[in-house]
């Protein structure tokens, strides 16, 4: 057997839900050229089993770009001092809310840095005010770590979802990408707590992140099936210029769809979307993240006026358009893939 026909048996035994093991993985990852489209082609079939040809759509609220950490590679980092900070109001996340509602979004996502500012008691009117008027529409949060008792708190008020990006499953990892007062025990902590209070969770992780192995990338996925979260972020790493990591290489859009591939086989009902930053790093990310398993898209529906401050990395895409012009933009642009977006909640099934 040639090596490419041992490269597809192992995607074969993948997509039959049987488990693989570190260096199964490991060999696809470092091959990934001889396999990428037919890890592609059966991603597409499993992905169509569970979600027909539809597209889930995300309206992403970022309402505060202040938060208190100082991740190494990420543009709202406490110690950036050239951002202009700003914080939304909650009439007006409600109102960005109302916009997106009108637009047929199902799905608000409240994202931000870790701002001390919202307390839980601000977040639990948020979340009220939103579910109240929308019973229709899932509430995700995406606000980093916080106690036990907020993630309760906010999950009672009518949060259905929490995405919270573990980062890297490789603890030696974590203290290259993050300051020693952030602890990796307490975020993968916070991750599974998560899952218990029943919350959708989402895990995640950039690739190409500085001092990544293909070794971490094979752990990854072990560390994903073991968790079997409902959803999970990945996109690549895009250097910033004013973080310390900013003088680093950006991640490759090829791994990065070749991994959506991989955990949409291990992972067949997953929630998976095609990241910005995967658009960011090639002006098709978008649609060949699609194509290669992912069903899910996170438009921006954060006011115009402050999308260009919440700057996670550089040329970031789409900070200049107002929500309306992106959904008309990607729905034409998905036309092309064969799948289509829907304006539905779009739960996990
Ligand atoms: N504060 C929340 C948290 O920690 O989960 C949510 C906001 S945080 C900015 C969202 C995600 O952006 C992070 O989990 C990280 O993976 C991603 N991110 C940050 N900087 C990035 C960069 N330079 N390139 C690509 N992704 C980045
Ligand atoms: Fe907090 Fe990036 S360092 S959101």
């Amino acid at each position: 057997m040639g090596d490419k026909e041992m490269y597809k048996k192992l995607v074969d035994k993948l997509a039959k839900n049987t488990v693989l093991d570190r260096d199964e993985y490991l060999t696809l990852i470092k091959n990934k050229d001889g396999v990428r489209e037919y890890a592609a082609e059966l991603a597409g079939k499993v992905r169509r089993q569970h979600y027909g040809d539809r597209i889930f759509i995300r309206g992403l609220i970022e309402f505060t770009n202040h938060c208190r950490n100082n991740c190494y590679y990420c543009g709202i980092r406490a110690g950036n001092s050239c951002v202009e900070r700003y914080r939304l109001s909650p009439d007006e996340i409600v109102s960005c809310a109302d916009s997106g509602h009108e637009l047929g979004f199902r799905t608000f996502v409240l994202q931000g840095g870790e701002d001390v500012l919202y307390t839980d008691d601000i977040l639990v009117d948020i979340i009220s005010r939103i579910k109240k008027k929308y019973p229709d529409c899932a509430v995700t949060l995406s606000i980093g770590e916080r106690s036990d008792e907020s993630y309760k708190r906010l999950k009672e008020a009518g949060a259905d979802r929490y995405l919270l990006r573990h980062e890297t499953v490789n603890p030696e990892h974590y203290k290259k990408l993050h300051p020693v007062d952030m602890s990796h025990e307490n975020r993968l902590r916070c991750l599974r707590r998560l899952k218990e209070l029943g919350y959708q969770t989402g895990a995640g992780f950039m690739v190409g992140s500085p001092g990544q192995t293909d070794e971490d990338l094979a752990d990854e996925m072990l560390f994903l099936k073991e968790l079997d979260p409902q959803m999970v972020g990945i996109g690549p790493f895009i250097p910033h210029k004013d973080t310390p990591l900013g003088g680093e290489s950006p991640g490759s859009a090829q791994m990065t769809t070749f991994l959506l591939s991989l955990i949409r086989l291990t992972l067949p009902g997953v929630l998976l979307p095609a990241t910005t930053a995967l658009g960011t790093i090639d002006p098709m990310g978008r649609e060949k993240g699609i194509m290669a398993g992912a069903n899910v898209l996170m438009p921006n529906l954060s006011p115009a006026g402050v999308r260009d401050k919440y700057l996670l990395y550089d040329n970031k895409i789409c900070t200049g358009d107002e929500a309306a012009q992106c959904i008309n933009c990607l729905k034409l642009r998905m036309e092309k893939t064969g799948y289509r977006i829907v304006t539905e909640r779009g739960d996990y099934k």
